[in-house]
């Protein structure tokens, strides 16, 4: 064997959410990855730190790792491994903040676990556990943010229980960033959201997972559904409909029947939604073997046509995509 195949057969790896994204984790950390992850820590301990700019050593440390052949744990069977790739490009692209998980509902699939109204209630008193604006503006202070690229994802609990949102925004909007993706259960109308919209700098997701109040009530377990809806029309009223997004991610038992899906899909052509997403519950695509039911396929297809005829964009994520197309998760 010639030295070349021996080399090529050498495994070897990278990560592009290790070289170019930060998540500010509600577990008091900075990690590379986006918020499905739990990846390696970078910086732990934030809430008793001044400055972040270790991430830099420890994230050499990684990538070195990586190229070695070395996964860390953390890393270990995660998606966004990929072949060793040679790259010289490490500022900051994507920003995912996760430090709060305060939130004004309470569905029952949440993956902050904030399924129950009494510890919201509990959450929503307390102050997040550390702020992220003086470890963003020693990044920008360090040149070390791509600002044209620059995607923020306000993950979290919900955008609106976070004090001091607006600062935040204002602050990018200030320093200089691309997009602002904001994912919300939009029970509160917010001004900062419409002024992103109206930019072109924002992005709003919205879940509303069902075509009555009563499914609506089930999921988020507050009574919002009107309040929601009419705050999706105001947003597209004000700001245009191309960079909204309503989510209906299918859970099990509540509303996955098809009756429930074509109430929500004439609510969306009412309104004049122009992109639309249809995800599974993570709880099953995820974490226990499932085998997707007929019926969810009924679902999809009936989505599939109607968007065709009503020039929606339907928007399935690729890991939901391979999981329909085998028909079980992953165990
Ligand atoms: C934890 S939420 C935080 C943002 C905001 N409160 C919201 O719900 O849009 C982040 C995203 O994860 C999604 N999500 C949470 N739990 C999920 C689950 N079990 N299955 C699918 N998506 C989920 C939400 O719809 C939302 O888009
Ligand atoms: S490989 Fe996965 S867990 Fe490791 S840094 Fe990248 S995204 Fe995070
Ligand atoms: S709105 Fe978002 S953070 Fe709040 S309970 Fe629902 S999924 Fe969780």
């Amino acid at each position: 064997m010639n030295i070349f195949n021996l080399f090529k057969q050498k495994k070897s790896y990278s990560c592009k959410l290790l070289n170019n994204h930060l998540h500010f984790s509600s577990r008091n950390t900075l990690e590379p990855c986006c918020s499905a992850n739990i990846g390696p820590a970078l910086v732990s301990n934030l809430s008793n730190k001044d400055s972040i700019l270790d991430f830099i050593n420890q994230k050499k440390i990684i990538i070195n790792q990586l190229k070695k052949g070395q996964i860390p744990r953390e890393c270990q069977n995660c998606v966004h491994l990929s072949p060793y790739e040679k790259n010289k490009n490490f500022k900051i692209e994507k920003i995912t903040l996760n430090h709060y998980t305060q939130c004004n509902c309470a569905c029952i699939y949440c993956t902050q676990g904030n399924r129950d109204l009494e510890k919201i209630k509990e959450d929503e008193k307390k102050p997040v556990i550390y702020d992220v604006l003086k470890f963003i503006n020693e990044l920008y202070d360090n040149d070390l943010i791509d600002k044209e690229k620059l995607y923020i994802d306000f993950q979290g609990g919900n955008i609106s229980c976070l004090k001091n949102h607006e600062e935040i925004i204002n602050n990018f909007l200030k320093r200089g960033v691309g997009t602002i993706y904001i994912p919300t259960n939009n029970i509160i109308y917010m001004p900062i959201i419409e002024k992103l919209l109206q930019m072109k700098k924002g992005e709003l997701c919205t879940a509303l997972d069902s075509g009555t109040k009563e499914t609506y009530l089930r999921i988020k377990q507050v009574d919002k559904f009107e309040k929601s809806i009419e705050n999706i029309r105001q947003y597209i009223n004000k700001a245009g409909n191309d960079s909204i997004i309503i989510k209906y991610i299918i859970v099990n038992g509540y509303n996955d029947n098809i009756d429930e899906f074509k109430k929500f899909m004439e609510i969306m052509i009412n309104l004049n939604v122009k992109i639309i997403v249809i995800d599974i519950d993570y709880r099953d695509i995820i974490d226990k073997s499932f085998t997707i039911p007929k019926h969810y396929y009924e679902i999809v297809n009936f989505a599939k046509e109607q968007c065709k005829i009503h020039n929606i964009d339907l928007g399935i994520p690729p890991y939901t995509k391979s999981v329909l197309e085998r028909g079980f998760s992953t165990k």
